[in-house]
């Protein structure tokens, strides 16, 4: 059984992960209007990918007898600026989830609570993931820079997700 601190703490991850998919679902539009197909195509990925985070503690948290409460998902922005710039904005939002799942990890220690910490421990590792991928696509955009034609090829690179 979870304990209710617990409880609460896994209910806002499946809110900020939900949130997560949420934004990357409208870079991905702003991609698409930018002409940008392959970082739409790579962002829409990425917003089912954050989907299915959410639903892995939605399973946890309904196999563990706890009760799942969803709440509201915010709005995300929807403009933002050049491809460097979405970028910028995707590893500063894998950084805050990364803290997120290591105070949820915290938590889970000091509750004593050994299936939290086996099941978070994914999280863990896939946060170090997340970083590591946003941090390549955006230094390889800030090497390129506004060149066009290394911007196109990069687009058809993500393309193939
Ligand atoms: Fe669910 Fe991108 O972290």
């Amino acid at each position: 059984m979870l304990s209710d601190a617990l409880q609460n703490k896994l209910n806002e991850q499946i809110n900020a992960e939900l949130y997560s998919a949420y934004l990357y679902l409208s870079m991905s539009a702003y991609c698409e209007a930018k002409n940008l197909p392959g970082f739409a195509h790579w962002m829409r990925k990425q917003a089912q990918e954050e989907v299915g985070h959410a639903m892995r503690i939605f399973t946890f948290v309904n196999d563990r007898q706890g009760r799942v409460t969803l709440q509201a998902v915010a709005q995300p922005p929807s403009d933002f600026g050049s491809a460097v710039q979405v970028f910028e904005a995707v590893l500063e939002h894998e950084r805050k989830v990364t803290k997120m799942i290591h105070e949820l990890y915290a938590l889970a220690v000091k509750e004593a609570d050994f299936a939290a910490q086996a099941f978070l421990q994914w999280f863990v590792t896939e946060q170090v993931e997340e970083e590591k991928t946003a941090n390549e696509i955006l230094e390889a955009l800030r090497m390129v820079g506004d060149k066009g034609q290394a911007v196109f090829m990069l687009d058809r690179q993500l393309a193939q997700r």
